[in-house]
């Protein structure tokens, strides 16, 4: 058991209403994952792409990533994660006006079909950057994702899986809000994972990990 199956188990059995498969068994984003995914509900499927389409992407852009500052990446992430947040803005935890009004009236099948359409959405690289980033801060970057484990959790490519985000390749500047918002407490976690592991951390190292983070090219 890693820690990711036991939060991932914790997840599910406390998301009412999310469809109860076993979290060993959400193998990682793989086509043929996905595939199975809409041949299990062909329709429904189609109904969350084409609402994703019509709404979501507005702002998360049709392949789950667009270049509005401070909007998250989608594409990537895992079906599992998405509906930790769908459930946190749901019930105003998370705060973020426009996603909390479009999270209020998702029913729990709403939740489940968006997610699982985001988890369908390959991973997008971010655009190539003018000039490629600092060596010596990504190197320092490093270190400090090591030294705080941040790695034990996403992964050392950053990539996440299950209920722990793909970080890797994310936005900047929403890496940098997200990790002072866990630090500050105004944007509480699904779990305290995310709390404890800023605890030692000092506010002022947090741009660094978000430029190691938003600079490492994910996969
Ligand atoms: C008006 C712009 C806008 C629209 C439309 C929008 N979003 Fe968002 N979404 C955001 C922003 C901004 C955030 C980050 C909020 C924050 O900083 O906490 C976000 C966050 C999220 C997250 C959390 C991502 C993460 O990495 O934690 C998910 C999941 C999500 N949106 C799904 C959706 C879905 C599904 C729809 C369509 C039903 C949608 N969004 C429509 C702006 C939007
Ligand atoms: C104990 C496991 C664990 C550790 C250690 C950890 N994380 Fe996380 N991280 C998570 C989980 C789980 C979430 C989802 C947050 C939630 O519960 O809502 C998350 C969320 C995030 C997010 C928000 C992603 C998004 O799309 O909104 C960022 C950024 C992040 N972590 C960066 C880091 C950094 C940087 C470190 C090292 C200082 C770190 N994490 C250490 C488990 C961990």
């Amino acid at each position: 058991m890693t820690w990711r199956h036991i939060a991932a188990a914790v997840a599910l059995a406390s998301l009412a209403g999310a469809a109860a498969t076993p979290a060993s068994a959400q193998a990682k984003k793989t086509p043929v994952a996905a595939g199975a995914a809409s041949a299990a509900a062909p329709a429904g499927s189609a109904i969350y792409a084409e609402r994703f389409r019509n709404v979501c992407a507005a702002c998360h852009g049709d392949d789950g990533r667009s270049d509005m500052a401070g909007t998250p990446v989608l594409a990537g992430q895992y079906s599992f994660y998405a509906i930790t947040q769908l459930f946190l803005f749901r019930e105003g935890r998370r705060k973020n006006e426009a996603m909390i009004a479009l999270a209020k009236p998702m029913t729990d099948a709403d939740m489940r079909g968006f997610s699982d359409y985001i988890g369908t959405l390959p991973p997008v690289p971010a655009p190539a950057p003018a000039t490629p980033p600092d060596a010596a801060r990504m190197s320092k970057g490093l270190a400090l994702a090591q030294q705080h484990k941040c790695t034990f959790c996403h992964g050392a490519d950053l990539a996440g899986g299950q209920q722990v985000p793909r970080i890797g390749g994310q936005k900047h500047d929403y890496v940098l809000a997200t990790l002072q918002g866990f630090k500050s407490g105004d944007r509480p976690g699904y779990t305290r994972a995310m709390t404890e592991a800023l605890s030692q951390v000092p506010v002022e190292d947090l741009d660094l990990l978000a430029y190691y983070v938003a600079n490492l090219a994910g996969k």
